[in-house]
């Protein structure tokens, strides 16, 4: 193992009703700024569930609504405006990882006088940040308990991935039943993101790990149990309470604890990919991961039969470690079908046209791939075998 430090400072609150501790993170009489998307939590009852919340410490509330998934650098600006116009004291992200990662921009934006894609591209540093909580509506991301935060810039087609410490949420609220209204798609766009952390965790060089892999492996069969019982039964309190503790865990450091952190290197194509095409991000990683898988096992199937024989359930009783872990990857590719994932590029109908494109847009900061370095011909080809 490699040494370490544990440390993630947001407060969660886990469980049926846990919005009643809301009141009690706001000082009286704070300004909020409440930033959302489209709509959804005005018809599923989030969004006066916060309300009453709020109105129990007589909060100046703001809003910002209209948050797209894969948040815009426009919307971030217009939320930083609205902080230092009206001298918010503190953001309240009400949705899933866009309006988080918009609100997470958002108050780094609002103690920088420029614009905040300098921050983002890490043009400048980020020195403060006004505080922020959120109350999580969909289970996917991990933005909730993490730092990190991923803009679009619209004008130059840049979806970009960024962090920082002053961007951990102070506390984050996770009532299950807050996500019973997500829609088929979105649970599976979910499930396949939250898997595709944990695998990238998984795929690290460092030795002595049998801990930290251990506990990725029981996460990802837990998904893979619960994945189509869930989508059996959309408003099941216990699939959506499992679900949405996998997801947190999934990307809030713990799976890197004594490792490299793994390879990103499929989070990065994706990114190219929807800066190009603005496909839903969970849609992107169910067709690349597999050829991520199929591509690195060519030079080294090793870690890929580990999966396959202690996650997918492949024997491997007569075969090479070559075959055991060709078949992982199939099996992974076809659990996320099962579930109504995409395999192809083709289901969204993106073909080669723009692939050059995205292949510079994974470089756009320079190393791509840890567990295995990709060049450009890699990712290239990477996207060939997803066409
Ligand atoms: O906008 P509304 O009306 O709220 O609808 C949303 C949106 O259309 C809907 N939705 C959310 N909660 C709902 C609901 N519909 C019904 N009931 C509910 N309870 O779902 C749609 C998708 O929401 P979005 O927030 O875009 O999805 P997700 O949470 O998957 O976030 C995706 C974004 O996060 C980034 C992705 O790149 C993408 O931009 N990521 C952020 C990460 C991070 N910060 O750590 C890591 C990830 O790897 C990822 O890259
Ligand atoms: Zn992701």
């Amino acid at each position: 193992m490699k040494p370490f430090l544990q440390y993630n400072p947001t407060r969660l609150y886990f469980g049926k009703d846990k919005i009643k501790e809301l009141a009690g993170e706001l000082h009286y009489g704070v300004k909020v700024l409440v930033v959302y998307g489209g709509g959804s939590i005005k018809r599923n009852g989030v969004y006066d569930a916060v309300i009453t919340e709020l109105k129990k410490v007589n909060a100046e509330v703001h809003e910002l609504s209209g948050v797209e998934p894969n948040p815009r650098l426009t919307t971030v600006e217009k939320g930083s405006a609205i902080c230092k116009k009206e001298g918010i004291d503190f953001l309240l992200a009400v949705g899933g990882g866009s309006v988080i990662d918009c609100t997470k921009a958002i108050a780094a934006g609002a103690h920088y006088e420029g614009s905040a894609w300098d921050l983002i591209t890490q043009k400048e540093p980020i020195e403060s940040a006004l505080p922020f909580g959120t109350v999580l509506t969909l289970a996917a991301t991990g933005s909730e308990m993490n730092s990190v935060s991923v803009i679009t810039n619209w004008e130059t087609k840049e979806k970009l991935g960024w962090g920082s410490p002053h961007v951990f949420p102070t506390f984050s609220v996770l009532d299950p039943t807050y996500t019973f209204s997500v829609p088929e798609n979105h649970t599976v766009y979910g499930i396949v993101d939250s898997m595709s952390h944990a695998l990238e965790h998984y795929f690290h060089r460092t030795s002595n790990t049998q801990m930290i892999d251990g506990f990725i492996e029981s996460l990802l069969r837990t998904a893979i149990q619960t994945g189509p019982k869930l989508l059996s039964d959309l408003e099941s309190y216990d699939h959506r309470e499992t679900m949405m503790y996998i997801s947190t865990t999934a990307f809030n450091g713990t799976l890197s604890n004594g490792t490299d952190g793994g390879d990103w290197a499929t989070h990065r194509i994706e990114h190219a990919v929807s800066a190009v095409y603005d496909i839903p991000h969970g849609g992107g990683l169910a067709i690349l991961f597999p050829n991520w898988l199929e591509h690195v096992l060519e030079e080294d199937p090793s870690r890929v039969k580990q999966l396959a024989v202690n996650v997918l359930g492949v024997s491997s009783e007569g075969k090479s470690d070559y075959e055991v872990a060709v078949e992982g990857a199939r099996a992974l590719r076809t659990f996320w079908n099962s579930l109504g994932a995409p395999s192809r590029l083709a289901d969204y109908e993106i073909d080669d046209a723009e692939f050059e494109s995205m292949v510079e847009k994974t470089f756009i900061k320079p190393g791509v791939g840890t567990y295995k370095e990709l060049d450009r011909e890699s990712v290239r080809d990477i996207l060939k075998r997803s066409l």
